[in-house]
């Protein structure tokens, strides 16, 4: 249980702000209370206000001015979170902060360095932050507990995102960054935590069906250190409303290919089993306020925090420029 009650600002009400956050928050009272809510679709802030009883504000300068506040939750797109980040750490708040971190390299370097330099804490739910199988799965394989950790294989077949219009800002490349920024990073930042720091990386990937402004068939291919090897594919060209969709991950060792779904199994030479992995690590968007908490009183390490998301957008902009190049490109890290 937390120390006091932490006062939260939310900035940008959307979709993951409702199903997840406030899904989260609202089963721990006593924990985290949502004192403002800010987003620039009025109708969004007026529904989220009458959810949590929160003031709507017109400016979340209400939040950065208020030293009651002690999280800002920001939920608004990615091209719209580097000024909000700055003026939060400015006022000391720490933060809540959505996938991606940033549209670009440039933007996520800013966010990083405002964070470290206000020393307030930041976690990021990627996939791995907010379940608690991949988080101790990911560290089993690091410790070698299957043999050499030598590759990562992701795919997911869908089609474009049936809870958003085709014209949303989620499927315009330019906006979201295509369909590996928005959806596989997910499994890119497992990745990462499952194989090391990635060096290089080629992007594959083509426009097949015009519904979309943006690449709808996309694979990414990523050199790790010590020669590991990483494979992401998101599809966006299935046919709208077909209901078909299809998600496979694999992480390959020496020992055991470990099977990633609603359970882990792990095939070796001696036969399959399920790994009882995790079972009791929390997750979810409850347990990401409680673990930033935690952070917050007691240095407890983050799941995910501003580094894991500044790796995302240092392999996401090398994604870029072999989309740019049609080659290999160097992963550049930032130090
Ligand atoms: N971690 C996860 O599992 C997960 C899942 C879904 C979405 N997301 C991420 O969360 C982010 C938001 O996604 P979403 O599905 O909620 O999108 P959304 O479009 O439903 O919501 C975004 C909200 O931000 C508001 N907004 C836009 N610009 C703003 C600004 N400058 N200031 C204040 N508000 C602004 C919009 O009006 C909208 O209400 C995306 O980066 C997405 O990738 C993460």
């Amino acid at each position: 249980m937390s120390r006091k009650r932490y006062e939260i600002g939310v900035i940008g009400c959307g979709k993951i702000w409702d199903i997840g956050h406030w899904k989260g928050l609202k089963e721990m009272p006593d924990e985290a209370h949502v004192r403002y809510v800010f987003d620039t679709d009025a109708g969004s802030a007026r529904k989220a206000a009458e959810e949590t009883g929160a003031a709507l504000v017109e400016s979340a300068d209400a939040m950065f001015d208020d030293d009651a506040v002690d999280i800002v939750a920001i939920c608004t797109p990615p091209f719209a979170r580097v000024d909000y980040v700055k003026r939060a750490c400015a006022a000391g708040k720490h933060l809540m902060l959505e996938k991606p971190m940033a549209r670009t390299v440039d933007e996520a370097l800013a966010i990083y360095r405002s964070i470290r330099e206000a020393g307030v804490k930041c976690f990021i739910p990627f996939a791995r932050a907010l379940g608690g199988a991949n988080r101790e799965l990911a560290k089993m394989v690091r410790a070698g507990a299957f043999g050499e950790p030598l590759a990562f294989v992701h795919t997911n077949l869908g089609t474009p995102y049936s809870w958003v219009a085709l014209d949303h800002w989620m499927h315009d490349q330019s906006l979201s960054g295509g369909p590996i920024f928005d959806y596989s990073i997910h499994y890119m930042e497992l990745a990462r935590a499952c194989l090391g720091e990635a060096r290089e990386v080629l992007y594959g990937a083509a426009a097949t069906t015009g519904r979309v402004k943006s690449d709808d068939q996309a694979t990414l291919l990523v050199w790790y250190e010590d020669g590991r090897f990483g494979e992401l594919t998101k599809s966006w060209s299935l046919p709208p409303g077909c209901g078909y969709g299809h998600q496979t991950t694999h992480v390959v060792c020496a020992d055991a290919v470990l099977v990633l779904g609603k359970t882990i199994e792990a095939h070796t030479p001696e036969g399959k089993r399920e790994l009882d992995v995790g079972k009791d690590a929390p997750g979810g968007r409850g347990e990401s306020y409680r673990n930033l908490i935690a952070a917050i009183e007691g240095d407890a390490p983050l799941h995910a925090s501003e580094l894991e998301g500044l790796r995302m957008n240092e392999i996401l902009d090398a994604m870029e420029r072999s989309r740019a190049s049609g080659r290999k490109e160097q992963v550049v890290i930032h130090q």
